[in-house]
C-alpha cells in the first residue's frame, strides 16, 4: 500500500550493528506471521541473511507475492517455504498449522507472531470476534497450540525453541476485559478514532497488545514449570513507519495530517523490528524478557532494551482471564504439561 499520509523518512539507526552481532540461524527453522511489510517483512529478511530456514505466514495477497518474490530474489540460497494463513479466519489457521507442521519433521525452533491491524473498525471476523482481538492475539493463539509439538520437537533436538509475541506501548490503559475476547464482534464500542481520549477503536486495539503481552506472562509461567527449553518472550518496536499506519489511516482510525506529525517521532522500520529479531536469535535473551526500546508508554525509539514483564498483566487473575477465555474462543484446550 503506498503511503496515504506524510510518511517521514526515517534512516536506520541501530538495525546493521545488531544484525552483525548476531549468531547464524543455521539448521534452525523459522516461522513467521505477517511478511508482507513492516517488522515481519524485515525480520523474514534477516532471518534469511542469517541462514535460516523460513515459513512467511500471510493471507493470499498480491502484497504477499511481491514481498515473498523479492525476499526469494534477495536471498537465492534461502529455504522461504509460503504458507496461506488469514488470521481473520480459525480454519485458515489450523490448516496453516497443519502444513507447516508437516513440513517440520525436525521441528520448529521459532515462532514469531508479528501479525497485527490497528485501531480498525467495529467489525465482526466470520469467526464472531472482534477483528482486532482474532487477527492480533486469538489467532496467534491458535497457532501456538496447533505449532507447539513442533516447537517441543525443535527443543528436545536442539536444546531450544522459542515463541516471540509482538505486542505495543499501546499495552498501557485498561486491565484485560473479558468482553474483548468473546464473541462480541461488532458490539464493542463502535468507532471512536480518538487516540488520546478514548476512541473505541484505540481501546480495542490496546487490549489486543496487552493481551499479546498477558499471552506471554501465560506461557512463561506454564514454560518454565514443564518445559523450559520452550522459551516465551515479547517485544515492541516503539513507533515504527511500517504500513500499520497506511492502514488504519485507510480505516478511518487516524488522520492523515496527524499521523504525518506523529510519525517523525518514530524510527524506521529496521529499527523497530530488533526487539522481535533479538526475540527470535539474540542468545542474550531469556524466557520472560520483554524487549524493545524502553519500558515505558513515551518509548517510541531508541536502543532495545530488556526489561521484565509487568504487574499489569503479569498476575495469576490476567493470566487466568487471557488463557480461559483464549481457549474458549478457539473451542479447545491448550494443555502445556
Ligand atoms: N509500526 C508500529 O509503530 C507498531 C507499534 C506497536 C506495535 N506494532 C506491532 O507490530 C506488528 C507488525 O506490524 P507492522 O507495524 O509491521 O505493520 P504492517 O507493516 O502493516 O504489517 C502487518 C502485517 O500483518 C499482516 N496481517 C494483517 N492482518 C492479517 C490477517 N488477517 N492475516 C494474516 N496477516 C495479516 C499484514 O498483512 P497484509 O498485507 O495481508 O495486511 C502485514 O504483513 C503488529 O503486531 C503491530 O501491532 C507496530
Amino acid at each position: 500500500m503506498s503511503p496515504n499520509y506524510n510518511k517521514p523518512t526515517l534512516k536506520n539507526v541501530y538495525y546493521g550493528d545488531v544484525i552483525n552481532s548476531l549468531p547464524t540461524m543455521n539448521g534452525k527453522t523459522v516461522a513467521i506471521t505477517g511478511t508482507t511489510s513492516g517488522t515481519g517483512y524485515i525480520a523474514a529478511k534477516t532471518m534469511a541473511e542469517l541462514g535460516a530456514r523460513l515459513f512467511v505466514l500471510n493471507r493470499a495477497s498480491k502484497k504477499a507475492e511481491n514481498a515473498l518474490e523479492t525476499l526469494n530474489a534477495a536471498f537465492p540460497e534461502a529455504e522461504i517455504v509460503s504458507i496461506e494463513c488469514d488470521l481473520q479466519n480459525f480454519e485458515s489457521v489450523r490448516e496453516a498449522a497443519h502444513q507447516v507442521n508437516a513440513l517440520c519433521a525436525e521441528g520448529l525452533d521459532v515462532l514469531c507472531n508479528n501479525a497485527g491491524v490497528m485501531a480498525l473498525e467495529d467489525l465482526a471476523t466470520p469467526d464472531g470476534f472482534d477483528v482486532q482481538m482474532q487477527t492480533n492475539h486469538l489467532s496467534h493463539f491458535l497457532l501456538t497450540k496447533e505449532l507447539f509439538p513442533s516447537l517441543e520437537k525443535a527443543a528436545e533436538l536442539r536444546g531450544e525453541a522459542r515463541i516471540v509475541n509482538h505486542s505495543s506501548v499501546a499495552r498501557f490503559g485498561k486491565k484485560l476485559e473479558s468482553k474483548y475476547l468473546e464473541k462480541n464482534g461488532g458490539n464493542l464500542g463502535g468507532n471512536g478514532s480518538s487516540m488520546l481520549f478514548g476512541g473505541a477503536r484505540w481501546v480495542r486495539y490496546q487490549q489486543t497488545k496487552l493481551a499479546n503481552a498477558a499471552f506471554t506472562s501465560c506461557l512463561h509461567e506454564k514454560l518454565q514449570k514443564a518445559n523450559p527449553k520452550i522459551k516465551a518472550m515479547v517485544a515492541h518496536p516503539g513507533l515504527a513507519t511500517t504500513s500499520l499506519q497506511d492502514t488504519t489511516v485507510g480505516d478511518g482510525g487516524m488522520g492523515s495530517w496527524f499521523t504525518g506529525l506523529f510519525m517523525r517521532a518514530g524510527q524506521s522500520q529496521e529499527d523497530g523490528a530488533i526487539g522481535i529479531i533479538k526475540g527470535m536469535a539474540d542468545p542474550a535473551s531469556k524466557s520472560g524478557d520483554f524487549i524493545g526500546p524502553g519500558k515505558s508508554r513515551t518509548a517510541m525509539k531508541g536502543p532495545v532494551v530488556h526489561f521484565q514483564l509487568e504487574d499489569f498483566y503479569n498476575n495469576p487473575e490476567t493470566r487466568e482471564l487471557l488463557w480461559s477465555k483464549s481457549c474458549e474462543a478457539i473451542g479447545d484446550n491448550f494443555e502445556i504439561k
